[in-house]
């Protein structure tokens, strides 16, 4: 063979396994491109059925059944009683079905199951409480409207089969994210916003925030809203609350303090809102949803739990320090978060205890007890804003201690109120 050859032989040689990687790359490794849209019928709720055309999504969503404790030490996802380790639960709760039974969060595939078996509802429980329990809403809203809401929920149950399922989030033909709670639509329209309209970014925390927010019941027709009308803040929700709106006064009278409280629920779209994460652009799906590989093949994790379960997919995309490096921060925040809580907790108990025994003395001066009962009021609502958010601090650092501070000093302020009115000082 003379020297020429030789060049040319290797040089196609070299071309064959240019061509055969190439090859490779575009026909045999599954692009993160490829998904196919299945063109799913609206009114498909079963998981089952949409996994055939999703496997690898669907075989994520299924760990939503496995129960663990986070290795943060807080969250995780068995269903423990939060009264076991915060005993003031039981006194700040008083009188009304969270003192009877208040578990901690756990996977979306147990919403519904969670609804049916807890000890908070009863005959007179109102239909609205399946909201963000079911894709299955769609059809009852499509058909009822908000009349829905009013409907006992046991009527309801016997037909509700799907918990939170693939079409809480996407539209079965194109497979776009979407939201389906009414009680979000409307209240982002009112602060001017447009979910049909939103960024496929902004879709990735509306889904979330569809059912992780604060709401109530508007009493005469148990409609689901958005208590946003001032802002998003606790401090605003709570100058929202005092207004009544919608003859919506209280949820509960507490039966030794006699005052008229408010019970916050979940809202961790309102704290992350305005931490930093989100101020940098950093959706619930960035941490809760994080990109995995099988096969070279990219897909969204739909195993919807604590990000530090897989800190290494959902934090370091975009931190370069390491695991354990992370996850000292989350833990470092959450402690003294907890810390607060639960002295923020303590104090409101202590002022619910003081003022009911006042209010069954005699002597006691009538507006002074009223100003004590609404900084009781006021007091315990920025602790539950807190306790309630799942993230123990995490999603917003700096404006949950700033609000656990402005508890501890509201309920002090009451208990010394309540001690001048009784002739105590
Ligand atoms: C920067 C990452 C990040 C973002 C963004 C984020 N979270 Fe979290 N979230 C966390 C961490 C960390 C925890 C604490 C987990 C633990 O203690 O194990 C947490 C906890 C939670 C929990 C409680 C989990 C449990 O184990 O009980 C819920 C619910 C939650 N987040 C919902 C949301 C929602 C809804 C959004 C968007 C509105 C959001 N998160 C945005 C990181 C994030
Ligand atoms: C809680 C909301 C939620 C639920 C429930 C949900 N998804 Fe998703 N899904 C998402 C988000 C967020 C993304 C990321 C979309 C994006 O960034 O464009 C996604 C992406 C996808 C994608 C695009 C490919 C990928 O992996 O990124 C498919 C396919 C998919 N989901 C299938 C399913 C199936 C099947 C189910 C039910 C078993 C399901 N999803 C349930 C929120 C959800
Ligand atoms: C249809 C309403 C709904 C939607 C949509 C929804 N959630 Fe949830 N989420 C819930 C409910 C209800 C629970 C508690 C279930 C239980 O304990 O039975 C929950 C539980 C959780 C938990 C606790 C899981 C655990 O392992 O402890 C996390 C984390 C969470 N959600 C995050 C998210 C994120 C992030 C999104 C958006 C991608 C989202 N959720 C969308 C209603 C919803
Ligand atoms: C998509 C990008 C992104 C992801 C994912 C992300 N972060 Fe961040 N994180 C940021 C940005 C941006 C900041 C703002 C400060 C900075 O630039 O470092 C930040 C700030 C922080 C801070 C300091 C501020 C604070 O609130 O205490 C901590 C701690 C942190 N992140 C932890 C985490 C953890 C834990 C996770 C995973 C659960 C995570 N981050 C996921 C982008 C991200």
């Amino acid at each position: 063979m003379d020297r020429n050859k030789k060049i040319w032989m290797t040089l196609a040689g070299i071309f064959l396994v240019l061509l055969i990687i190439i090859v490779v790359q575009v026909f045999v490794r599954k692009p993160y491109t490829t998904i196919k849209i299945a063109n799913i019928s609206e009114g498909e709720y079963d998981p089952a059925v949409w996994g055939q055309y999703y496997p690898l999504e669907y075989k994520s969503y299924l760990r939503n059944k496995e129960m663990a404790a986070s290795p943060t030490g807080y969250g995780g996802s068995e269903k423990i009683q939060k009264s076991i380790k915060e005993p003031e639960i039981l006194i700040n709760f008083k009188g009304m079905p969270f003192s009877i039974d208040y578990s901690e969060d756990r996977g979306h595939v147990y919403a519904l199951e969670d609804l049916k078996t807890t000890k908070r509802i009863n005959q007179t429980t109102a239909g609205a409480c399946m909201t963000c329990k079911t894709a299955q809403l769609t059809d009852i809203f499509k058909e009822k409207g908000w009349d829905y809401a009013k409907i006992p929920l046991m009527e309801l149950l016997p037909q509700l089969k799907h918990p939170i399922v693939c079409a809480n989030c996407h539209d079965p033909k194109t497979m776009n994210l979407r939201v389906i709670n009414p009680a979000f639509i409307e209240a982002m329209a009112e602060r001017g916003i447009d979910v049909k309209k939103a960024s496929r970014e902004e879709m990735r925390s509306y889904v979330c925030g569809q059912c992780h927010v604060e709401y109530y019941f508007v009493p005469a027709s148990k409609k689901v809203v958005l208590p946003w009308g001032k802002g998003l803040h606790p401090e605003k929700i709570y100058e929202y609350y005092s207004a009544k709106p919608n003859d919506f006064a209280m949820d509960w009278k507490h039966p030794d303090s006699e005052a008229n409280m408010l019970k916050a629920q979940h809202p961790e779209f309102e704290v992350w809102s305005g931490g930093v994460h989100a101020k940098s652009g950093v959706s619930c799906a960035d941490c809760h949803m994080p990109y995995m590989k099988v096969d070279g093949q990219k897909y969204t994790s739909h195993w919807v739990t604590s990000p530090m379960k897989h800190g290494k997919e959902a934090c370091r995309t975009c931190h370069n320090q390491s695991d354990q490096w992370l996850l000292d921060q989350v833990k470092v925040t959450q402690t003294s978060v907890w810390e607060m809580q639960r002295i923020a907790g303590q104090t409101v108990a202590k002022a619910h205890e003081i003022i009911g025994k006042a209010t069954k003395a005699a002597r006691t001066n009538k507006a002074e007890l009223d100003k004590a009962r609404e900084l009781v009021r006021k007091a315990q609502w920025y602790w539950d804003f807190v306790a309630a958010e799942n993230s123990m601090g995490f999603h917003n650092p700096t404006m949950v201690l700033n609000t656990l501070g402005r508890s501890i000093d509201l309920a002090h302020q009451a208990i010394t109120t309540i001690e001048k009115a009784s002739g105590g000082r």
